[in-house]
């Protein structure tokens, strides 16, 4: 199985690519889920990692909690879209799985460290800063860790905070350049393909009719996160932009992208967090990352649920 550490802000869509990734335990084994602020607090996406992980039946994978702020900026959180616990849309009971002992950048080090060179993958769903913080103090980590898949960043899509920049590279800029610039392979799923999936009301439904109690609780959680673009932009269905990491992973075949240059801006107040792909090589500068820019929407949502399926 593929060793993986999810660093995670969750979230409604940071709980489906937790949720996918537990459906999927012969083919990942989930070293542990390192948690940071971004879409809410830390104390709160803490606690919903572990309401997530003991609705998929996962409770045995450890939870650290990491940093509770970005490196230089003050942190911004994102209740306009998930709700003030950032899992509105589906009560899940308190957790009672532990958190662990020990801060998130000591296990990722820790973890990264005692395993042979490049087997550990990290799947990157929030803001970089437990990544960034790791790399800061564990300089050796970058030649260890086999790739990192996240989700953020925007290229011709445009930004979903400011007009140039995504959510998860907005909220610490510091910490994206640091990752961008540490030689580890990247995966990058940015706003161009997570918006090409929108979760229609028959997408949902499909998680609905789930014999199951995780498909109902996720078609909560969907219904929920999708009224902010339903509501501000008229669309149908709203963005499900994580869990696209993990299916990735499982399933490469269903993204097109290309491998890339990519750069963070950090500087300029109009244009923090954006994330500059130099799409059409005209920098020189050597490639970091594959970018990937298209999905098949429909082939997305059959693994979804076909793997939502198998969970309690
Ligand atoms: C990203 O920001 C968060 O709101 C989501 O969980 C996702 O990781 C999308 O911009
Ligand atoms: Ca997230």
């Amino acid at each position: 199985a593929l060793p993986i550490i999810i660093d995670t802000d969750p979230g409604q869509d940071d709980a489906v690519a937790i949720g996918l990734a537990a459906a999927a335990r012969e083919v990942f084994e989930i070293l542990g889920v390192t948690v940071v602020a971004g879409n809410v607090p830390l104390p709160r996406t803490v606690d919903n990692a572990r309401r997530v992980l003991e609705l998929c039946g996962a409770s045995d994978v450890p939870v650290y909690a990491g940093a509770d702020r970005p490196l230089l900026e003050p942190l911004e959180t994102a209740e306009y879209v998930h709700g003030v616990s950032g899992l509105d849309g589906f009560d899940l009971p308190e957790p009672t799985m532990p958190v662990q002992p020990g801060h998130a950048t000591d296990f990722i080090i820790e973890t990264v460290m005692a395993r042979p060179a490049k087997t550990v993958t990290i799947c990157a769903l929030g803001p970089l800063t437990n990544i960034a913080i790791a790399l800061a103090r564990e300089p050796r980590l970058a030649e260890r860790i086999g790739q990192i898949v996240l989700m953020g960043g925007a290229m011709s899509e445009g930004g979903n905070v400011t007009p140039a920049a995504e959510f998860n590279i907005y909220v610490d800029p510091q910490a994206a350049a640091l990752v961008f610039r540490s030689g580890i392979p990247l995966v990058v799923l940015p706003l161009d393909v997570t918006h090409k999936a929108p979760t229609t009301p028959a997408r949902i439904a499909r998680f609905r009719a789930l014999p199951n109690r995780c498909g109902p609780a996720y078609a909560g959680l969907l219904d929920f996160a999708k009224r902010f673009d339903e509501e501000k932009y008229g669309s149908v269905g709203g963005p499900l932009h994580d869990p696209m990491t993990v299916a990735w992973l499982l399933q490469p075949e269903l993204f097109s992208g290309r491998t890339v240059n990519v750069a963070i801006e950090t500087a300029s107040p109009l244009t923090r967090g954006m994330t500059v792909i130099d799409w059409w090589s005209v920098t020189g500068r050597p490639a970091n990352a594959l970018v990937l820019r298209d999905v098949d929407d429909d082939g997305f949502y059959d693994l979804l649920v076909e793997r939502f399926a198998r969970l309690p």
